[in-house]
């Protein structure tokens, strides 16, 4: 039976470019007013919801974390993006040094770079670089979501220099950037992801390490200013100067408070007169993130977001990031650990960006207890999108997942638990949910792998809930497994009951950690950000998994997050650009089932009538709050594009309150979707209503998702009288 359930949908792969679907209706129904369905609600009946139902699936795409939920400020701070646009970052040259102004003039620019894969050393001379880049064109290794980062200012002459990292020593290679100036000055800017948004009296922290290498320091102490300023130069936000450079590396930081707003703005670093100086990393976040001794580098407004669906568990940090599309672009853990400036990022492979790898292990880990939400690893068993490594060779990757398990609830006396308490966060974080691998079921030696990682895990840390890609009975051991599902709105609807009949088996759950309607019915990709008509065939399809909430004991829907301009997927939660933020409909879904999930499911039928037994479109499901059943919580979608009735009946009900609360979701256009500029176009309205009984008709609107919680502890007003 559970073989009917093994297709799994691939990464979302949507290139950017987004067709518009005319407005598509569902077919006309019959006339409202006979009953379309009859939905009874059995409070004597039902079974216990699994506590983590409902959570959330937090991937390094569509910018959610660099240039999102992490709250730098500065693009590519390290200059590790442009060092792997120049073909830099993979080389084992000890030092190569290339004048950006080729870069940055007359050659690709980094929106288009394209990367090199090979070991081999490019010569640092033009001619060698260009002819050697055409050769080693592999047009899916471009940084295309990402916009330019660093541009030179007045008479500055930019060089990249390609050097290790500066004290946490990693394999990987990084690079700085050299300011060469003449009498005139000159500098370099960033521009942020899309522009650095500054607000008129705020202040933010820039941290900058540096040192001179001008020949005749003693005698020439280089002036520096660093401002916020506009893209054009024109107007300044901010400014302030940099004192104490020496001929030896300084960390230096200091705040900049801005006197104006500027969605658009760039920070702009100036050296007065003749100088050389070396520049390894320049970092600004806003004031409120570095207020303790450590970091808190979420973007508050995105995060108050992420709160508000009250998250049981959060899936992370992928995804297909954690696969890469080889196993070079994958995401690897301690290479994002330790202080920042000694992280030496990587290339972002399924998703075409930079990651600084600011969101690191250490930072997941912060986000799930910020969320207070069960913190849920995905590793790498060795498997790319297109490379295995072969279970003979697997215990290092087998070694690593342990020193993660150590890094994230070891003691502080272990190896990996001091670098934890080193970063801050002495007391252990409990992990009790951990996958192997993603979306690699059926790849080759995924199995022999799983099992290296799941007997070695299980052996050391017996609590752990173990999660595999493949419904692996009779093959191998599992607790839950991973189940995806991207379609279009009215298979999403219809599939409602896919679970129905997955037997209850203790020890192998399903997590369906991500499903989100991603097409129209003719297979076209749907239109960004999404659309209400999408997110009611979500909803539906939620009552099944509420329904079946046993056998799936965890489910997210994906995307979780996308940058306005970095869109690879077409249907998202919430969308955000640098300094606003809204949820998509969703997002209301999402939360409205979230605050709701309640701990009992309620017995729910829905059948149809008689003389017109055709699916209307209706879906229904019910839970209990609490233990006793004090607080009950029922949900029916209408999936149609018309107004239905429905006979509703609750049984069972001991009490009878007078008042109830609607919830309702809903608008007669299936495309009505939020936006920056009206970003509670459709959210749930709350309304109090009388309750006329445990039997009534009810009229439910288009396109909508009704929630009505009644709260059996508050007496009637009759028996208040009474009393
Ligand atoms: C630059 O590289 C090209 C191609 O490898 C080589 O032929 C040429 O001699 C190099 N020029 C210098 C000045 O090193
Ligand atoms: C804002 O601050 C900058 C830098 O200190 C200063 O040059 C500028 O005159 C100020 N602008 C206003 C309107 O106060
Ligand atoms: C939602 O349904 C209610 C009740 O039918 C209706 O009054 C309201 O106008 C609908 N909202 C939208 C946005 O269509």
């Amino acid at each position: 039976m559970r073989g009917l359930l093994t297709g799994l949908a691939a990464c979302c792969v949507y290139a950017t470019t987004f067709c518009l679907l005319g407005t598509a209706r569902g077919a006309d129904l019959a006339t409202a007013s006979p009953p379309s369905a009859k939905i009874t609600f059995d409070l004597d009946k039902g079974h216990a919801v699994t506590e983590t139902l409902w959570g959330i699936f937090f991937e390094e795409i569509q910018h959610a974390g660099d240039g999102g939920l992490y709250a730098e400020l500065i693009q590519d701070r390290q200059f590790g993006g442009l060092a792997y646009s120049l073909g830099l970052f993979h080389t084992d040259a000890v030092q190569i040094e290339v004048p950006l102004t080729y870069y940055l003039n007359d050659y690709l620019p980094l929106s288009s770079a394209v990367v090199q894969r090979t070991p081999s050393a490019p010569e640092a001379n033009l001619t060698g670089i260009r002819r050697w880049r055409q050769e080693h064109t592999l047009p899916e290794y471009s940084l295309k979501g990402q916009p330019k980062s660093w541009f030179p200012v007045g008479g500055a002459e930019l060089t990249l220099v390609k050097q290790q990292p500066i004290t946490f020593g990693q394999p990987s290679s990084t690079a700085y950037i050299k300011v060469s100036t003449g009498s005139k000055g000159g500098g370099l800017s960033n521009s942020g992801y899309w522009g650095v948004p500054v607000q008129d009296k705020q202040e933010y922290q820039l941290s900058v390490i540096l040192q001179s290498e001008s020949a005749d320091l003693a005698n020439q102490a280089p002036q520096i200013t660093v401002q916020l300023e506009s893209q054009d130069r024109q107007t300044v936000y901010a400014s302030a100067a940099i004192e104490d450079i020496s001929a030896s590396l300084r960390h230096l930081k200091l705040m900049l408070a801005s006197n104006g707003t500027d969605p658009n703005a760039q920070l702009t670093l100036f050296v007065h007169g003749k100088a050389d100086l070396a520049i390894r990393m320049l970092s600004l976040f806003p004031a409120e993130n570095v207020k303790g001794e450590v970091l808190q580098p979420f973007r508050t407004d995105i995060l108050q977001y992420l709160k508000d669906l009250k998250p049981r568990y959060v899936r992370m940090p992928g995804g297909c990031y954690v696969e890469g599309v080889s196993l070079d672009d994958a995401y690897w853990w301690k290479p994002s650990a330790g202080p920042i400036q000694d992280r030496p990022g990587h290339y972002n492979g399924p998703w075409h960006y930079w990651s600084t790898d600011g969101m690191g292990a250490f930072e997941y880990f912060q986000l799930a207890e910020a969320l207070d939400a069960e913190p849920l690893w995905v590793i790498n068993n060795g498997i790319s999108h297109t490379y295995s490594v072969p279970a003979e060779q697997i215990w290092p990757l087998v070694q690593d997942a342990l020193d993660l398990i150590e890094f994230v609830s070891g003691p502080v006396e272990s190896e990996w638990g001091s670098l934890r308490a080193k970063m801050g966060h002495p007391k252990p974080w409990q992990l009790n949910y951990f996958a192997i691998g993603n979306e690699d079921c059926g790849k080759p030696w995924y199995v022999e792998n799983y099992i290296a990682f799941f007997a070695a895990i299980r052996a050391r840390y017996p609590h752990m809930r173990l999660i595999s890609n493949c419904d692996m009975d009779p093959h191998a051991p599992t607790d839950l497994w991973d189940w995806h599902m991207y379609t279009d709105s009215q298979n999403m609807f219809d599939r409602r009951h896919d679970f129905d009949n997955v037997p209850n088996i203790k020890d192998t759950q399903i997590f369906a950690s991500e499903y989100a309607v991603f097409d129209d019915p003719a297979g076209r990709p749907i239109e960004f950000p999404g659309n209400l008509k999408a997110a009611i065939a979500e909803a539906g399809f939620m009552t099944g998994m509420e329904r079946n909430s046993l056998q799936v004991a965890m489910a997210a829907f994906a995307p979780l997050l996308s940058h306005w301009n970095d869109r690879a997927c077409p249907h998202n939660m919430i969308i955000f650009n640098n300094h606003q933020v809204f949820g998509t409909t969703s997002y209301y879904v999402q939360k409205l089932f979230s605050e709701f999930q309640g701990v009992r499911y309620i017995e729910t039928t829905v059948s149809t009538p008689e003389h017109d037994p055709r699916d209307h479109g209706i879906a229904a499901s019910a839970t209990c709050q609490d233990e006793g059943c004090t607080q009950l919580a029922f949900k029916i979608v209408n999936f149609a594009s018309e107004a239905q009735q429905v006979d509703v009946e609750v049984l069972g009900l001991h009490s009878s309150p007078d008042m109830m609360t609607v919830h309702l979701l809903n608008s007669t256009d299936g495309q009505a979707e939020n936006s920056f500029a009206e970003p509670y176009m459709v959210v749930p309205h709350r309304q109090e209503v009388r309750f006329n009984g445990p039997a009534s008709s009810v009229s439910l609107p288009p396109f909508s998702l009704t929630v009505t919680t009644l709260d059996l502890s508050r007496q009637p007003s009759m028996s208040i009288s009474q009393a």
